[in-house]
């Protein structure tokens, strides 16, 4: 039996995205480290990034946009059952990022955790979310997306420095109680730990400590062999997107929109070709965030939905990589 048939049905109520004040543009950039906007565009398709300011963490960023999402949901703070905060930036190595979001938001009723899947955060979360509450575990989630990648980023490094930005993306995940309601279909996530030198933060954990002869090398800073990335990204991506469409029965012709992972325009086209959708069908928002790991996606569809670019009843599949190496895809009715 597939998943969209097996289980008590799950939507989305509710979306909310949050992206802090500063704007940091190509041309800043040129200012910092040996590069030209022409190369970022060129290469990328990243035209400017958001950073949040030094009192404003992770936590910040999740809980406005979780308020806002919790909002268009209509669900107080005070019922939501459970919390997921996916980050590869949190707040402090322990507690999770979710904690404080959970005191911030005054959500004190629910059960709050952090899950660590680079880029493909906020889908692992959906998948996670989706399947407690269909089993009957809860009766909501409350799934955010959220980095400070400032902080982690060598702003030396031009090889990284022009890729990241700072951002949050939330949902409202609930039981679904009639068809207007909108369902996730189906979800797909997959992992290969073989590929984890493609893509990574080196230094500050257990591996390698940040001590006082270290400190000066950016061990703590994002490393990346980018070509090989790309690579493993497209093909990854198609399969995982191919997969929840054939699980919930859809045709490239269904999808009104793909919601892939805003890391770089290029991926996105090669994307949207091999799945046969046209590219006005596929949300792009990259062009003014950068890449914003697990907040890309859930930014990204905090703003299709919110512009219209997706409407009651259609058919959105949303899809996902990052550093593990990771990936997973949704298939969603809204
Ligand atoms: N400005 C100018 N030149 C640069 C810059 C820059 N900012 N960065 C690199 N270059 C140079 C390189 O040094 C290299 O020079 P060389 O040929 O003299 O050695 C040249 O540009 C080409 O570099 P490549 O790495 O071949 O460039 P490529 O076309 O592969 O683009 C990029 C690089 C944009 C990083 C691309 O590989 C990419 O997008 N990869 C995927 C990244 C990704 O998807 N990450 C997702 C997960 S993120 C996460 O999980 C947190």
């Amino acid at each position: 039996m597939s998943e969209a048939t097996s289980a008590v049905p799950v939507c989305i109520a509710g979306t909310g995205s949050y992206l802090p004040e500063k704007v940091v543009t190509n041309a800043d950039l040129e200012a910092k480290v040996d590069t030209t906007d022409e190369w970022i565009v060129t290469r990328t398709g990243i035209r400017e990034r958001r950073m949040a300011a030094a009192d404003e963490y992770t936590s910040h960023m999740a809980t406005k946009a979780a308020e806002k999402a919790l909002d268009q949901a209509g669900i107080k703070p005070e019922d939501v059952q459970l919390i997921i905060v996916a980050t590869i930036t949190p707040d402090t190595l322990t507690p999770a990022t979710a904690c404080y979001v959970q005191e911030r938001l005054g959500a004190f009723g629910a059960v709050a955790f952090d899950i660590s899947a680079a880029c493909s955060g906020f889908l692992y979360s959906m998948k996670i979310a989706k399947r407690l509450i269909s089993d009957g575990a809860f009766e909501n989630a409350l799934i955010i997306g959220a980095e400070k990648l400032s902080s982690f980023v060598n702003w030396e490094d031009r090889n990284t420095c022009v890729l990241f930005g700072d951002g949050a993306g939330a949902a409202v995940i609930k039981k679904a109680t009639c068809p207007e309601d909108g369902e996730i279909l189906a979800t797909e996530m997959g992992t290969d730990g073989r590929q984890t030198h493609l893509l990574n933060i080196p230094g500050g954990g257990s591996a390698c400590p940040t001590t006082i002869e270290n400190a000066d090398k950016h061990l703590a800073t994002l490393a990346m062999l980018g070509k090989e990335v790309f690579k493993h990204a497209v093909t990854r991506m198609k399969q995982s997107a191919e997969k929840v469409i054939e699980r919930s029965g859809l045709k490239p012709e269904d999808i009104a929109l793909v919601v892939p992972h805003q890391a770089n325009l290029r991926i996105i086209d090669a994307i949207a070709e091999r799945l046969d959708v046209p590219t006005e069908r596929v949300f792009t928002n990259l062009q003014k965030y950068g890449n914003t790991s697990a907040a890309a996606v859930a930014i990204a569809l905090d703003e299709a939905n919110r512009s219209g670019k997706i409407k009651k009843g259609e058919h959105a599949v949303l899809v996902v990589f990052g550093a593990g190496l990771t990936w997973a895809a949704a298939a969603v009715r809204w």
